[in-house]
């Protein structure tokens, strides 16, 4: 999002919350991840659980990407949305036969399973249908991604994949399997990963003991998926817009040698979409206790579920501020240095408990921000939610849901 004041009139004449698309920051994103996947060969399967909406997800497919999908409405909407079915590929502990079956019918690229009864069972399916079965096989690395612990999902006993106990029996099992035809591996370690050199390295050195091993006992590995994870920045979205996916290929590269008619996958979420998306809300009431003063926005838990489910830090502006004091500078009147929506910036700041409106104590956005002097219907950008937050809403309280605003379709307003 371009930290620009006069987002804020524009934003004031739509009804609020609703989530803000900057779709050349999205395009910017999309555009480098594009070429650094070319230049180092690598074939990436956007996870669209991130943010399912149609506009990025067409935006994505017709750069050619593939898609990571967990369920099967997920699998219909990427080949609705234009991803090729072969370039779909199809995780998760739990899928269901009729889930099954429609990725069977539909073609898709590869089912990844993540247990030794999802295999029979996938080639059972197959079998009946008379089709054959690409399928990768979930490994559980044993790495710990020093992430949040719900977000981490490659350590020993996880629900996700298959452990080093199981290796024998599964290449046993894959040797009887007749509908199925072995693809690969594939490892995802967990999300928000910050420690890129090192997680990643040991991930990929892990990966390459693992693949040895397999090949050593006849089953060809021709696909080597990473998963996904690769974090970004949520103390300072402006200075670092467009996550680090150079360094990630990097590592990948230097630290996961491939043998002719190797291909390595990866499958990147929160760091396509996430830095593209702010949550907009308005100050509905400021309320003063005895040692904290309260600020209390439209916007809920229910819009966006991080903070309360792994208090999540997002950052929070106040952009009806920003511009105050941008016409105070044309003014003349102020000194505003031109920092982040006039936080920093000369304006007189307080400290916020700033929360939602929803019937929980968890209902909080921070604790304790320092922010420009804030008043009613001041519009609020609570930012890099363009991740695992639209997706994330639900209904309760029996709130509406937050729509999404493109950037796209408010151009002549706020350029003008
Ligand atoms: N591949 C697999 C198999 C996954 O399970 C995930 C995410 C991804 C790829 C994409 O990971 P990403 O690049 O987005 O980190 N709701 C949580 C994040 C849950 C991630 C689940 N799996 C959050 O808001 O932080």
């Amino acid at each position: 999002m371009r930290q620009d004041c006069r987002y804020s009139e524009v934003f004031g004449n739509i009804p609020t919350p609703f989530y803000f698309y900057d779709m050349d920051l999205f395009r910017k994103t999309v555009d480098m991840l594009a070429s650094l996947s070319s230049r180092f060969g690598i074939r990436v399967h956007y996870a669209i659980k991130a943010n399912t909406e149609e506009r990025l997800l067409r935006h994505m497919s017709s750069f050619g990407f593939g898609a990571d999908c967990v369920s099967g409405n997920e699998v219909l909407h990427a080949a609705h949305c234009g991803f090729a079915p072969a370039d779909i590929v199809f995780a998760g502990v739990g899928k269901t036969d009729r889930e099954i079956r429609e990725s069977l019918a539909l073609g898709i690229g590869t089912f990844n399973c993540e247990s030794l009864q999802e295999i029979e069972v996938v080639n059972a399916l197959a079998g009946s249908m008379g089709v054959k079965a690409n399928v990768s096989v979930r490994i559980n690395p044993d790495i710990d991604a020093h992430t949040h612990k719900y977000v981490t999902t490659g350590l020993y006993e996880n629900k996700f994949g298959i452990s080093r106990h199981e290796f024998d029996p599964l290449v046993d099992l894959i040797g009887r399997c007749g509908s199925v035809s072995f693809q690969g591996l594939h490892f995802h370690i967990g999300s928000q990963i910050t420690d890129v050199e090192e997680v990643y390295g040991l991930e990929c050195r892990r990966a390459s003991e693992i693949v040895r091993w397999f090949e050593d006992r006849g089953l060809a590995v021709r696909n080597i998926d990473l998963g996904g994870g690769l974090g970004v920045d949520y103390e300072d979205p402006d200075g670092n817009p467009v996550a680090d996916f150079e360094t990630w290929f990097n590592t990948i590269a230097s630290s996961l040698p491939l043998r002719p008619g190797q291909t390595v996958h990866v499958e990147p979420g929160r760091s396509v979409v996430a830095q593209c998306g702010s949550l907009i809300s308005r100050v509905l009431f400021v309320k003063s206790g005895e040692t904290k003063t309260f600020l209390i926005l439209d916007a809920g838990m229910n819009d966006l579920v991080r903070p309360a489910l792994y208090g999540a830090y997002h950052r929070i502006e106040n952009l009806s501020a920003a511009q105050r004091l941008e016409l105070q500078h044309n003014a003349g009147q102020g000194h505003a240095s031109g920092t982040e929506a006039g936080q920093d910036a000369g304006e007189e700041m307080q400290v916020y408990d700033v929360v939602g409106p929803v019937c929980e104590s968890s209902d909080v956005w921070g604790a304790g921000r320092l922010l420009p002097q804030s008043g009613r219907g001041d519009i609020m950008a609570i930012r890099s939610a363009g991740a695992y937050g639209q997706v994330m809403a639900s209904r309760y309280n029996l709130r509406d849901l937050a729509p999404a605003v493109y950037s796209d379709d408010l151009d002549g307003q706020y350029n003008a």
